[in-house]
C-alpha cells in the first residue's frame, strides 16, 4: 500500500515525511518541485505511475498577504490544486486527506468553530482555501478535509523563527494582541493525520467530512510571542526580551486576518480519538528542536 504525499517539503509535508515509519504502507512524497499540483497532467502521470491507496495534499499557496495581489495563483494551487487530486483519487477511488484553514471563517462567532458553521472568508488566502473545499467536497466522496490554524513547523519559515530572529536583532518586539486563535505544530498535525490514516486505509472509518485540528487553549499573537522568545532566551543569547503588545490597527496589513478563529476540535477526538495537546508545551518542544536539530544556530 502507497500513500502519495504532494507539498512535501512544506511545514507539515516535511514532518509528515520525519514521521513514516517503514512498514506496511509505502510513502510517494513529492515536493512542489517533483509534482505541481495545479498541472492535471503531472498529477494523474503521478497517481497513474505510484497507484496510491490514499492521498494527503500538504500542498498550498499559503502567503496571506501576497495572495491579495496574486489571486490567480493563490487560487490555481489552493482550489485547481485540490479539484486535480480529489478528480485522480475519484478516478482510482481511493480517499484524499486534504488539509484546509480557520481563515475560511471572518472570526466574528466569538465561540470556537464547529466544523458545520458556515464559512465566510475575509481574505483572497481564504476565499481560495474554500474553493479548495469545495472542489473537493463535490468531486469525490471518499474525503477527509482538515482545517487546522496558526501552523508552526521545526522546518521551514514561520511566526516562531521570526520571532526569534528579531528578539536577536531588536530593542523590542511589537506584536498583535487582539486577534485570538490556538497555534498548531506541524509535529502534532502530522501526528494526528498518521493517527487517522490507519483506520481509513482499512475502511474501519466511514466518517468522511470535515475536521477541525488545531492546538489546545487560546492565545494571542502576543502571547504566542512572548512564549516563543521566553524559550528561545534558554538556547541563545537575545537582544530582548520584551514583547510589546499592539492592537490589529497598528500593525496594517494587506490581508484581513479574522480576530477570532479558534477551532472546536471535538469532532476528531471523537471519531478518531486524536487529543491535541497544548499549545504552549508543543511551542516549546519546537523551539527545542530548532535548536537541537541545526534549524537555528546558537550563535
Ligand atoms: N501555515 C499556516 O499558518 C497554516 C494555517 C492554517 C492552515 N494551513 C494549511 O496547512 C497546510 C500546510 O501548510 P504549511 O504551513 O505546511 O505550508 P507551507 O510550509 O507553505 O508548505 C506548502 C508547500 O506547498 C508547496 N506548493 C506550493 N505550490 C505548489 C504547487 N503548485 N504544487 C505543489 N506544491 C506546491 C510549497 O512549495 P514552495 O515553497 O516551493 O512553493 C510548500 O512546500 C496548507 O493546506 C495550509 O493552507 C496553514
Amino acid at each position: 500500500m502507497t500513500i502519495l504525499i504532494t507539498g512535501a517539503n512544506g511545514q507539515l509535508g516535511w514532518e509528515l515525511v520525519r514521521q513514516h515509519r517503514p512498514g506496511a504502507v509505502d510513502m510517494a512524497a513529492f515536493s512542489h518541485a517533483e509534482l505541481d499540483i495545479t498541472d492535471s497532467a503531472q498529477v494523474t502521470n503521478a497517481f497513474d505511475r505510484r497507484r496510491p491507496s490514499l492521498a494527503i495534499n500538504a500542498a498550498a499557496y499559503t502567503l496571506v498577504d501576497k495572495a491579495e495581489t496574486e489571486t490567480e495563483t493563490a487560487f490555481a494551487v489552493n482550489r485547481d490544486g485540490p479539484a486535480h487530486l480529489a478528480a485522480a483519487c475519484a478516478r482510482l477511488n481511493i480517499p484524499l486527506i486534504h488539509i484546509s484553514t480557520d481563515f475560511v471563517f471572518d472570526g466574528q462567532k466569538g465561540a470556537p468553530y464547529l466544523e458545520s458553521d458556515p464559512v465566510s472568508p475575509v481574505s483572497v488566502y481564504g476565499r481560495s482555501k474554500a474553493a479548495g473545499e469545495a472542489e473537493v467536497r463535490s468531486r469525490l466522496q471518499e474525503h477527509f478535509i482538515i482545517r487546522t490554524a496558526w501552523v508552526y513547523g521545526v522546518h521551514g519559515n514561520n511566526f516562531v523563527k521570526t520571532m526569534i530572529r528579531l528578539a536577536r536583532e531588536r530593542d523590542e518586539v511589537r506584536v498583535v494582541a487582539d486577534q485570538y486563535g490556538s497555534p498548531t505544530s506541524a509535529a502534532d498535525l502530522a501526528s494526528a493525520i498518521w493517527t487517522m490514516t490507519d483506520p481509513i486505509l482499512q475502511g474501519r472509518e466511514t466518517a468522511r467530512g470535515t475536521y477541525h485540528f488545531c492546538g489546545s487553549g487560546i492565545t494571542t499573537w502576543y502571547g504566542l510571542a512572548s512564549s516563543v522568545i521566553e524559550r528561545a532566551g534558554r538556547h541563545t543569547i537575545l537582544k530582548t526580551d520584551r514583547v510589546t503588545p499592539i492592537t490589529t490597527a497598528e500593525y496594517p496589513t494587506p490581508a484581513r486576518r479574522p480576530p477570532y478563529s479558534v477551532l472546536d476540535c471535538g469532532r476528531i477526538e471523537e471519531r478518531f480519538g486524536i487529543q491535541p495537546a497544548f499549545w504552549e508545551e508543543s511551542v516549546h518542544t519546537a523551539v527545542d528542536r530548532m535548536f537541537s536539530e541545526g534549524e537555528l544556530s546558537a550563535e
